[in-house]
């Protein structure tokens, strides 16, 4: 089939997978082929069983599958045939050299961006789609430009917003796409290119271009925003806890003012996911390496005070239980970092679960996407850690239970029939506030939800 527009990506992850999912749903006349090193992860994808769990992705990728949407490992044969190249691979947190903790870890990207330089036959856009640190795309321009011989690489900054858990609703319907370019005439017909692809479905108006480095500052800039929100909320749920205010009622009241909106004030056990964290350390990191040490303090207080609430967590739970965890069962309900996804990475679950561990608790483990991966991240415990899916089961002979993630499950359960299975005194630390803790208090549980006075029976 002849295509009018050839797509590549490189990296069929978190973001990479599901975004050239709904590219090549939304414009079955572009071919969309997504490449991976992992060949596994590649057979998933090609299955049609995705390998991450969002809800909607696998009837999109269905759609797809055999007509224009492609998954490969041929890397070198996917930058030949390919005009427009996306990169999405991971950028973690640099855990050795210089900016350790801090920095991102940018060797896959130059990887790919040496791959591009050593595959490409013909002139390429290169869009940055990963969260890449400010600057990034001018190293990979001159990366890029170190050939001599009439191709071409254009480099765009297009960076993702899409939250997981809501990532097919995300693209399908965003906030807003973002697309920074030079203003050369070279780069602004490279974005030209990118706004009418994604033209085909999102209005013009929600689609926002910029200068380059506008757009991958903006990127760090809003999730700096929005775990700010979280880290504030929470700040105000230990205060909440002190003077005997509800932290619902204050989100709510604050969230009232038009100015201030009401979304991202749920106050929680802390927030987890690959990018908040990441990100914020990697602003961190720019504005360090700047002299802008005031800047980076303040930046870095929201991830200490993300530490400083899942610390409190624990200790709360010490002290409601009679100062010892010591040899006492605790559930944690949910182990992703949020609900509707399998997702782990920087879980609060993995910390509490640590850390009651640490306390020499017995940690019994569930949730309905997530133990594959909670296994992953507690393989070194030898001891003290199981994993249950089914609830009910995993409740049986525990002193306490900690909600760790939002999952609608946990709101349907049989709370009584729960009580009956658990040790007595029986405890519920609810780390998302999603429970009705009247009713659990009635039941005859001693309720502990954040940010708000504890009902206890004591
Ligand atoms: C985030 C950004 O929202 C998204 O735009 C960006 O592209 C990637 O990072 P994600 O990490 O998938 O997305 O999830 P998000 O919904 O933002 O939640 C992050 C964490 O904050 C979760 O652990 C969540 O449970 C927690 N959270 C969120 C709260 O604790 N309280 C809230 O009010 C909202």
């Amino acid at each position: 089939m002849n295509f009018d527009k050839r797509i590549l990506c490189i990296g069929a992850g978190y973001v990479g997978g599901p975004t050239m999912a709904v590219i090549a749903s939304k414009c079955p006349r572009y071919s969309v082929t997504v490449v991976d090193v992992d060949q596994g992860r590649v057979d998933a994808w090609n299955s049609g069983k995705p390998p991450i769990y969002e809800p909607g992705l696998d009837e999109v990728v269905r759609q797809g599958l055999g007509r224009n949407l492609f998954f490969t490992t041929d890397i070198a044969r996917g930058i030949r045939e390919n005009d427009i190249i996306f990169v999405s691979v991971n950028t973690p947190t640099k855990t050795f050299g210089a900016g350790a903790g801090l920095a991102a870890d940018l060797q896959y990207w130059e990887l790919a961006a040496r791959q591009i330089l050593e595959h490409a036959d013909s002139s390429k856009i290169v869009i940055e789609k990963s969260t890449f640190p400010v600057k990034t795309a001018q190293a990979m321009e001159r990366i890029l430009m170190s050939r001599n011989d009439g191709i071409h690489f254009d480099v765009l900054s297009n960076p993702e917003f899409l939250a997981e858990g809501t990532a097919i609703r995300d693209l399908v319907n965003p906030d807003r796409v973002l697309i920074g370019s030079r203003s050369t005439e070279r780069g602004l017909k490279a974005r030209d290119e990118l706004v009418a692809i994604y033209a085909n479905w999102v209005s013009r108006e929600r689609i926002i271009t910029s200068n380059i480095w506008s757009s991958e500052l903006s990127k760090l800039a809003s999730n700096f925003f929005l775990a700010q929100r979280i880290s504030t909320i929470n700040a105000i749920s230990a205060v909440c806890e002190k003077t005997g205010a509800d932290v619902s009622e204050v989100a709510k009241i604050v969230g009232m003012d038009s100015r201030i909106g009401s979304r991202f004030l749920n106050a929680s056990v802390g927030f987890g996911g690959s990018c908040f964290k990441k990100d914020i350390l990697n602003l961190v990191y720019l504005c360090r390496v700047e002299g802008l040490e005031e800047v980076a303090d303040y930046v870095e207080k929201v991830v200490l005070i993300n530490e400083y609430q899942k610390e409190r967590f624990v200790l709360n739970m010490l002290t409601a239980m009679f100062n010892t965890l010591a040899g006492k069962k605790i559930c944690l309900f949910g182990f992703a970092f949020k609900a509707d996804t399998g997702d782990t990475r920087e879980s609060p679950a993995i910390q509490i679960a640590r850390k009651l561990l640490d306390e020499h608790a017995e940690v019994v483990i569930t949730d309905p996407q997530a133990l594959v991966s909670a296994r992953e991240d507690l393989a070194d415990v030898e001891w003290g850690v199981s994993y249950v899916e089914d609830p009910y089961e995993a409740v049986r002979g525990c002193h306490a239970i900690a909600v760790m993630t939002e999952w609608n499950l946990y709101r349907e359960l049989d709370y009584s029939r729960i009580h009956d299975l658990m040790v007595k005194p029986a405890f519920i630390f609810d780390g998302r506030n999603i429970l009705d803790h009247q009713a659990l208090y009635e039941i005859g549980f001693n309720v502990y939800p954040i940010g708000k006075r504890p009902m206890s029976h004591f």
